[in-house]
């Protein structure tokens, strides 16, 4: 079981501390949306909190992690570890400490997204598009959308990944698109 206490223990004694706040601010829009939208706010405020745990690792320590929790490489994952793996291996570690399963798969889905997410899993991959550190064109638009629909503002967040990673010629992951066709599924 890993409380409040003990995740702000586990990240100040592992990230930079701009990654701490980046982190914190996740926490905090997490739980808000949680409470929005019906999921635990205690479970968002922890995934917030944790999410970014291996975050700082390098690429060649992100592979061996990968490799010892039996973490899938895929073709894309093997050209960016850490940027695409970080959740996935975050999750693994934090799972063998005794975190609560549905908070682990908010963590190891909150880079991509994915098909089928639970509202936890929504909250935490929308808390992380929008904290308010973040700032980029269309980000208001997703914000406004979150004041009242969950599934709009995820739908807007997939498109706008996809729509950013396609403008820099980078690969898509599967579950990042199974995201965006299930989100546009009646256009
Ligand atoms: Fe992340
Ligand atoms: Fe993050």
């Amino acid at each position: 079981m890993i409380d409040h206490a003990k995740a702000e223990r586990l990240i100040a004694g592992r990230l930079s501390p701009r990654r701490c706040e980046h982190s914190r601010r996740v926490a905090a829009e997490a739980a808000e949306l949680a409470r929005r939208f019906g999921a635990s706010p205690e479970a968002a405020e922890i995934a917030g909190l944790l999410h970014d745990y291996c975050r700082d690792l390098t690429d060649a320590e992100t592979l061996a992690a990968a490799a010892r929790y039996g973490v899938a490489v895929g073709p894309l994952e093997a050209r960016r570890p850490k940027h695409i793996l970080h959740g996935p291996i975050a999750a693994a570690e934090l799972s063998a400490a005794g975190l609560d399963a549905d908070i682990v798969s908010a963590i190891a889905r909150h880079t991509t997204g994915g098909p089928g997410m639970t509202v936890l899993e929504k909250c935490l991959y929308l808390a992380d598009f929008c904290e308010p550190g973040r700032q980029f064109a269309g980000l208001d638009e997703v914000r406004a959308l979150s004041d009242t629909s969950l599934d709009a503002a995820v739908a807007a967040a997939a498109r706008m990944s996809l729509l950013d990673l396609i403008g820099r010629g980078r690969g898509v992951v599967p579950d990042a698109l199974a995201l965006y066709n299930e989100t546009h599924a009646g256009n």
